[in-house]
């Protein structure tokens, strides 16, 4: 049966016609009971989602539909190790990652999956404590001072954005560099910053065939060797992170360096790995340990909760309510706090690499929409920005706010102000302004009827736009952990429920291949003719820059 046709869809289909002329200003005036009906709790995560379009009986249809789409049955799934990656034959087990020490699953083929992850984090954590506590020296005697982080995606989104959040937990004796893009601005700039006698590089890649990851690790070892000479040295400078020793070998680190994971972490879901070497050393491996402990209670939660009480199961319905029902197409996530400020670029890769899909399991093109587009900056930058449009442009935006009670930096009123704009903004979005009252305001403001006339439907606020509010006590790994897990679960409901899969990445191949084959025609001495009319021209216009 088609996704549109089964009875929980058109169940949900033929409510949403009575929800829209239904305003929230007039469903919270109706029931004072409301934010404590329609919020969550988990540890120290609060979920208010009370600012949406919906009543009990939409989120009871909702869970109906997660119930139909059996999400429950495939999230056990996941955690037993299915192959539930099926284009790649693959089981998906980051979860597996944030176990408890002593964990045990054997996969069909016979690996033993808590054995190996506890192998892998024995080393790093040998190895985070040599190098933190300055036992482990450069190739002068100086202890590492600078890690350098090469990678790309999942190798580099997740550990960038997490050592950013954590920066008030840093250990201290390392500083953490991130090189990602193959513009070679990235890593020259980078280079500019360290030292070679005491600076770690870590490549890391799954596959360690990625081209701007190998592409910057080779001019990271040819500036090395420039200054260090002697190729022995490469073995206390660089360290690798990746599933292919042979790679790592061919590349030249020393294989006592390189730490692995396995196909079952999907790139953007293994920051939980040995990705995070990076983490551990920026942060120190305890705390990384509190990282992966936040996210296992998440896994927990997920896990355990019911469907209507569970936040990640809620927040992926909430979606689709919005995606599918009322065609809303992106989703916005602002946090509201500085140290967030990239986890809407980790939330990219996350949510649109997992769902950006338009075949189903059967390999049918749907005919609904899935991933939404995701964006977002910190508020109250992002006030400043886009938020005109949040509030009266003509496309309505879902977002999720994202608070701190407590801020790592106490300065003046600086906190209370940040969250005094961020629960106004969510506010303003549900309420607006009515006619009535922004001419009411500018009546009082001494207009005449003419003026008032004139600039009312500029003040008009149409509101009733939802947002989310996620609450928890203040930044630190454990709830870190907790909230990127809250996130990675909503996109497996989702993509359960849109009946596609969330763990492969076909798309991205196209651009690599055609990339590969436009690079020696870059050099070429002659005009390029063998692509459509744009793309040979601009070639040529490159080749003949860069040519002379
Ligand atoms: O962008 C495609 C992708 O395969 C991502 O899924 C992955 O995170 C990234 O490239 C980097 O891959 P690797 O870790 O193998 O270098």
């Amino acid at each position: 049966m088609s996704l549109q046709q089964s009875p929980a869809w058109r169940a949900l289909a033929s409510h949403k016609q009575t929800l829209d002329c239904v305003l929230m200003r007039d469903l919270f005036a109706d029931d004072p009971e409301r934010f404590s009906r329609f919020s969550i709790r988990s540890g120290d995560l609060l979920l208010d989602y009370s600012k949406n379009r919906v009543t009990s009986e939409t989120m009871a249809l909702l869970a109906d539909l997660a119930r139909e789409a059996g999400v429950e049955a495939c999230r056990d799934e996941m955690f037993a190790g299915s192959k539930i990656n099926f284009t790649e034959k693959r089981a998906v087990l980051h979860t597996a990652l944030r176990q408890p020490w002593g964990f045990q699953l054997l996969l069909e083929g016979g690996q033993e999956v808590g054995k190996d992850i506890a192998a892998v984090l024995g080393q790093m954590k040998g190895f985070t404590e040599q190098i933190l506590s300055g036992k482990w020296k450069g190739y002068s005697g100086k202890a590492i001072t600078d890690v350098v982080n090469i990678g790309i995606g999942g190798s580099d989104l997740g550990p960038y954005m997490v050592t950013e959040a954590l920066r008030p937990f840093a250990h201290g004796a390392v500083k953490v560099h991130f090189v990602s893009n193959i513009d070679g601005t990235h890593i020259s700039e980078t280079l500019k910053r360290v030292d070679e006698e005491t600076t770690l590089f870590i490549i890391a890649s799954k596959t360690f065939t990625t081209q701007e990851t190998l592409t910057n690790a080779h001019t990271a070892r040819s500036w090395f060797l420039e200054r260090a000479v002697d190729e022995s040295f490469i073995a206390r400078h660089f360290a690798a992170v990746s599933t292919n020793k042979e790679a790592v070998q061919a590349f030249g680190i020393d294989t006592g360096n390189m730490f692995g994971f396995w196909d079952w972490v999907g790139g953007r879901y293994s920051l939980w790995s040995s990705i995070g070497l990076s983490i551990a050393l920026y942060l120190g491996f305890d705390r990384f340990l509190e990282l992966l402990a936040g996210a296992h209670s998440m896994d927990e939660h997920f896990r355990s909760a019911p469907l209507d009480a569970n936040i990640p199961v809620v927040l992926a319905l909430l979606g689709i309510w919005y995606n599918n029902f009322f065609d809303f197409p992106s989703h916005a996530v602002i946090p509201y706090d500085q140290y967030l400020h990239r986890l809407p670029a980790y939330l990219q890769q996350l949510d649109m690499e997992s769902n950006g899909k338009r075949v189903d399991r059967d390999g049918n093109v749907v005919d609904y929409a899935t991933g939404p587009v995701i964006w977002g900056e910190p508020g109250t930058n992002s006030q400043h920005a886009f938020f005109q449009l949040m509030h009266q442009g003509t496309s309505c935006v879902p977002a999720d706010f994202i608070l701190p009670l407590k801020t790592q930096n106490p300065a003046g009123e600086h906190h209370d102000i940040l969250a005094a704009n961020c629960f106004a903004q969510t506010e303003a979005l549900m309420k607006g302004k009515t006619a009535a009252e922004a001419r009411a305001e500018l009546g009082s403001a001494g207009m005449s009827e003419e003026e008032i006339d004139a600039l009312v439907p500029h003040k008009v606020f149409p509101g009733n736009r939802p947002t989310n509010t996620l609450i928890f006590n203040e930044i630190n790994p454990f709830n870190l952990g907790a909230l990127i897990a809250m996130y990675e679960h909503k996109v497996f409901v989702q993509g359960v429920i849109w009946r596609i899969n969330s763990f492969d990445q076909w798309g991205v191949e196209l651009g690599k291949q055609l990339a590969k084959a436009i690079l020696p025609e870059l050099g070429s001495a002659d005009d390029v003719a063998t692509h459509d009319a744009s793309t040979n021209a601009l070639i040529n216009l490159y080749r003949r820059s860069r040519n002379g």
